[in-house]
């Protein structure tokens, strides 16, 4: 891969954002690293031998079959494939389904699939055990949510000893579009080789049909806004104003497991604008210092412009305002937030809800960083009945 090096970057506390960058090649062949003022030049290799440190992580809630099998053909092999299910298994069991999709999947093309459900009682046990009860619901077993089947993949990552971790929505259309994915959050973890590195993306293009005709939109809906009001927070906090976010609620990401154990997870939707705010809460420096890093150590967050169009199944407006409202609503129950963001959230709100817009925006529901969790309890619990069930497809 070629890849522009990053040109601006914010430095705040112990956290650095850099600024988009660009791709100028997706494939630059096998050979040596090589890099000028302007561009690196990723080899292959290089790039493969971080994705065989990697799990790519496949939420799933009811997507067809079609569109799940899409996202694996573009998942690059070395990676470690984990999809979490939370599908209904009655009157329809459309995981049994999924199951036999990933089995079949797997017999054609060897691949590391790990298939889970986010309602199997023995992960909701292995969770009480380990002092992880925030995540279960009333009848015990661990709440819907994207959020929640991520902490799910998260762990499952860690038992399976990954260094690494991406995350790909399984509604994509364009199996190409994911490879790209993959192959730029290695890149980005190749360029930024800390113990804490996060890599979001941002999507070149989102076509959409205008008047009969394909338009290419920049932005996504949500993160419009998402970007926008992160960019005032950071330009409240360092004083000079800045665009620098360009990924604020960016479900494709990936993350080094060593970070990703240390943040904070918010519920459902409000995930990945909450991962920012928590990183500016932890590692910031600005009211309290730093805390779980080595003496010296930096954390980077690195957003790369991919190629590919991003085509994804449409969910409904209803959806994408509730989305943004949940993004929204953890920057402004941040305890960073001031007055002033406050009133600019809520001038927001009401633009976007007229008469329905809450007094405040509904708040998210925090869990805390997986270190907290007692991992061995965790693993061995999950493992006693793992055994029992071998939900597995071809585990490495
Ligand atoms: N395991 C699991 N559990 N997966 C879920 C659940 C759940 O309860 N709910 C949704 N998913 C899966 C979906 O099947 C899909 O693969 C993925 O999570 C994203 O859900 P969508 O409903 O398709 O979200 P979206 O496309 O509107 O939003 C995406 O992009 C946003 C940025 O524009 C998501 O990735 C958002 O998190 C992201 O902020
Ligand atoms: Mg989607």
């Amino acid at each position: 891969m070629r890849i522009e090096i990053p040109r601006d970057f914010e430095r705040i506390g112990a956290l650095q954002i850099f600024g988009l960058q660009k791709v100028y090649e997706l494939d630059s062949g096998p050979g040596r690293r090589e890099r000028d003022s302007m561009i690196e030049r990723l080899p292959s290799d290089t790039l493969y031998d971080i994705m065989r440190e990697m799990a790519i992580v496949v939420p799933v809630k009811e997507e067809r079959l079609k569109l799940i099998e899409g996202v694996l053909v573009g998942i690059p092999s070395p990676c470690q494939v984990i999809l979490v299910s939370n599908s209904a298994r009655s009157p329809i069991d459309r995981f049994h389904m999924e199951q036999e999709t990933m089995e079949n999947f797997s017999r054609f093309t060897d691949k590391k699939v790990l298939v889970v459900h986010q309602k199997d009682p023995t992960l909701a046990r292995a969770f009480a055990e380990a002092g992880y009860s925030e995540i279960l619901d009333d009848d015990g077993l661990v709440r819907s949510g994207k959020a929640e089947g991520m902490i799910m993949g998260t762990l499952m990552a860690k038992w399976l000893g990954k260094k690494y971790l991406g995350f790909v929505d399984s509604d994509n259309y364009l199996p190409g579009a994911v490879h790209e994915y993959v192959k730029e959050y290695a890149a980005g973890f190749a360029m930024n080789p800390g113990a804490k590195t996060f890599v979001r993306i941002s999507w070149h293009s989102k076509p959409k049909i205008v008047e009969s005709n394909l338009f290419f939109a920049k932005w996504g809906r949500s993160s419009v806004h998402s970007n926008h009001i992160l960019n005032r927070l950071l330009t409240n906090i360092t004083g000079f104003e800045t665009e620098i976010v360009k990924t604020g609620n960016a479900g494709e990401h990936a993350l080094t497991l060593d970070l990703a154990l240390t943040l904070e997870y918010a519920a459902g939707y409000a995930v990945e604008t909450h991962h920012f705010i928590n990183l500016l809460q932890e590692y910031g420096g600005i009211d309290r210092p730093p805390r779980n890093l080595r003496p010296g150590e930096r954390v980077t967050l690195c957003q790369i412009e991919s190629r590919n169009p991003h085509m994804h199944a449409s969910k409904g407006d209803d959806h994408v305002e509730d989305m943004i409202d949940a993004s929204l609503s953890v920057i402004y129950h941040s305890r960073l937030c001031p007055a002033s963001l406050k009133a600019e959230i809520m001038a927001n709100i009401r633009m976007r809800r007229g008469d329905n817009a809450p007094a405040e925006p509904f708040p998210m529901r925090i869990y805390p960083a997986l270190s907290q969790i007692d991992l061995p309890t965790f693993f061995e619990r999950w493992q006693a009945g793992f055994r029992r069930h071998s939900p597995v497809v071809g585990s490495s």
